[in-house]
């Protein structure tokens, strides 16, 4: 890892450019620099897809037309992104050699097509891409248009080819040592599972129903060391020949729900870039959820991406409009382009790029919401409200590497989401560890309250509050880092269904860890698991809350009761519970709760650590307050999503960096507006 930044007073807005697709029409090309201007655009992805236009035969390269365009971006006063093509390879190269392809989970040869259909394995997928990333950087290396390295594309999925198998099993030879340790691990007696010949082991498949629990789990963890490894070969020629370059990779989320992407582990990923980016498509308008509680889950989301290196991220890919895979591809809003633009910014972004600059003209992207759209036109209104975002970047830009600071950090543990969704025994329907993060996180997002969302690996010592819910699988290690934060004066809260396994998945023996039922101060017995049309209530502060999904049955030794549960066997048990432990204090939440507990919960410890004091502008349902720090200013971004005016209270004057005015008292947003006040400190 190093501390590279973009090299680029500016923010960055632009996006995903492929004039590989339009060659053949020079008027298109040309005009595109023209719109470039008219959209205030000043960064450009390029050469993502490419593959087949740069070396549309084995061996023989074509760079001319990537020299003009990045020579036109430049002189336009524009920067490049370049991409690295492995995201998908010329048709040439699976047919020559069909190695290159992947092995689906059922042992199925991949066919050329689609796109991401490469083995991570193959030395000569590995070498073909080696060569096109030297002469890449050989000839791109040293432009001064160059402004970052962007590794293939979103990287994702596995393969089950014999090569990647045989890695598997080196892997796990250097992980366990001995079969007998492997065995242990996986707990091989279980319905005859032991392993006696390395090269017995194989690659989970829902055709072999793999119910090794552990083997899952490694396999998980070594497809994400696995795509490391492919992506630091990738970079190999890129670090020798231009050192100063910052590299990055496009991360993902899962949509619909907008949780972290699953299959990779990002807080391992993270470690081996110098700048964080990511791809969002939340779908907004959408009929199953307000726009303020989809807001807040791309809060949350963002807040996880700018944690994994606590420093600004990059928004690599938005659309400007609508998707074309979304099972409903609505465009946004008018002032929802904006709004959710200036969101990315407000949560550490110091970008807005799109996928894509211009809609393609066939296949299956043809529709899918562009900056310019078949019309060619910059008078229709996505057009119109992309340049406004252009606009707005300009008027901000003093926000760029700006810091965001949180007292309140949630823990997100990509392995524990891997072991806890394998775990059968609670209900697959409402396990939802991701979601259930976005609740807690709601809490505070709704109060305009800072949150890092944090991983395991990183430190706690400097949060006040520490949110741990549905840590499922702990290791000792983990143990005994939440034991040294309470320890050492912080507080923790912890949930349902935490502390039942460790780092391979077996389960603790004597019952919960005896470090555990000391800092809580309670003995977990059982989770009940309910239908999801039981519910059950919970009494806490003298008012009711219902409770659904899980609820954990625990004796109460020295912890302080908060809340007991009505009805059902364990009526009058404890439900939540406070416990001083050395310098801190922990809460265990027994039962999944309705929100309305959480914000009540959370308030209270607000209020004790003093979370939510100081407050500039008075709370506002549906309009979220985001804070960005410089040495010597601060920024709020006062954003409304709601589809109502509203009207909110200033208790300091501001300067609207927008209008471009002072803002005292009070200020009107209409639906969707944003603003971005400044203060100096
Ligand atoms: C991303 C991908 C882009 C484009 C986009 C469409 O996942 O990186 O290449 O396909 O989706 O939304």
């Amino acid at each position: 890892m190093t501390d590279k930044t973009v090299a680029d007073n500016r923010l960055l807005h632009g996006g995903d450019y492929n004039p590989d697709q339009w060659l053949d029409y020079p008027e298109i090309l040309k005009d595109d620099l023209r719109l470039m201007k008219l959209a205030k655009a000043n960064t450009f992805t390029l050469g993502v897809f490419a593959w087949s236009a740069l070396e549309p035969t084995e061996g023989e390269f074509h760079f001319d037309w990537l020299d003009e365009r990045i020579e036109a971006i430049y002189q336009m006063g524009g920067r490049v992104i370049l991409a690295t093509p492995s995201g998908a390879r010329p048709a040439w190269m699976s047919k020559k050699y069909p190695e290159v392809l992947r092995t689906t989970e059922n042992r199925m040869k991949m066919l050329h097509g689609g796109r991401h259909n490469h083995c991570f394995s193959s030395p000569i997928y590995r070498e073909k891409v080696a060569i096109i990333n030297r002469k890449l950087a050989e000839r791109y290396g040293n432009h001064p248009a160059l402004l970052m390295w962007h590794i293939s594309n979103e990287y994702s999925g596995d393969c089950h080819c014999g090569l990647c198998q045989d890695n598997f099993r080196n892997w796990l030879k250097k992980k366990y040592g001995t079969l007998d340790k492997l065995n242990h691990a996986w707990w091989g007696p279980f319905w005859s599972h032991t392993i006696t010949d390395w090269s017995e082991v194989e690659s989970p498949s829902s055709i072999g129903e793999s119910m090794v629990h552990g083997l899952n789990l490694d396999w998980k963890r070594f497809v994400t060391d696995q795509t490391i490894d492919f992506y630091k070969h990738e970079i190999v020629p890129l670090r020798e020949i231009s050192p100063s370059i910052p590299i990055t990779t496009n991360f993902m989320a899962d949509t619909h729900d907008l949780i972290p992407f699953q299959s990779l582990n990002y807080s391992e990923f993270a470690k081996h870039v110098d700048i964080v980016s990511w791809d969002c498509y939340p779908a907004w308008h959408n009929d199953w959820e307000e726009t303020k509680d989809l807001a807040a889950k791309v809060g949350f989301i963002n807040d996880l991406y700018r944690s994994l290196k606590q420093q600004p991220f990059l928004i690599m890919e938005s659309t400007p409009s609508g998707v074309n895979w979304h099972d409903v591809n609505k465009t946004k809003r008018p002032g929802m382009h904006l709004l959710s633009s200036m969101q990315f910014i407000a949560h550490g972004s110091d970008s807005v790029l799109y996928f894509q600059w211009r809609k393609s003209r066939g296949s299956s992207e043809k529709f899918h919401g562009a900056v310019v759209d078949h019309d060619n036109s910059e008078t229709n209104r996505v057009f119109q409200e992309v340049s406004a975002v252009g606009g707005a970047l300009e008027k901000i830009a003093e926000v760029k590497g700006t810091h965001k600071q949180a007292r309140v950090a949630i823990v997100y543990d990509w392995e524990n989401n891997w072991a806890l969704n394998d775990a059968q025994g609670f209900s697959d329907s409402t396990k939802q560890y991701p979601q259930t993060l976005q609740k807690h996180y709601q809490s505070f997002w709704k109060k305009d309250i800072s949150v890092d969302i944090v991983t395991l690996n990183q430190e706690l010592a400097s949060y006040d509050l520490v949110i741990a819910p549905m840590l499922y699988m702990m290791s000792l290690d983990t143990i005994s880092k939440l034991e040294n934060y309470v320890a050492n004066g912080g507080t923790l809260v912890s949930s349902y269904i935490s502390g039942l396994v460790n780092e391979t998945d077996l389960a603790h023996l004597s019952g919960w860890p005896a470090t555990l039922k000391r800092i809580f101060g309670i003995d977990v017995k059982e989770t009940d698991t309910l239908y999801p049309k039981d519910r059950n209530t919970l009494t806490y502060n003298g008012k009711q809350y219902e409770i659904k999904d899980y609820c954990t049955i625990f004796e109460r030794k020295e912890a302080n009761i908060l809340a007991t549960y009505m009805e059902d066997f364990y009526q009058g048990n404890p439900a939540v519970v406070e416990n001083c432990y050395g310098k801190g204090k922990a809460y265990f939440i027994g039962a999944r709760t309705e929100q309305a507990f959480l914000d009540d919960f959370y308030e209270e410890l607000q209020k004790e650590g003093n979370l939510d004091s100081e407050r500039e502008i008075l709370h506002k349902e549906g309009v979220s307050v985001q804070r960005r720090d410089s040495a010597e200013c601060y920024y709020l971004f006062v954003m409304n999503f709601t589809e109502q005016k509203q009207t909110v209270t200033l208790k300091e004057s501001f300067f609207d960096l927008l209008k471009q005015e002072i803002k005292q008292e009070q200020i009107e947003l209409l639906p969707y507006e944003v603003t971005v006040l400044k203060r100096e400190k």
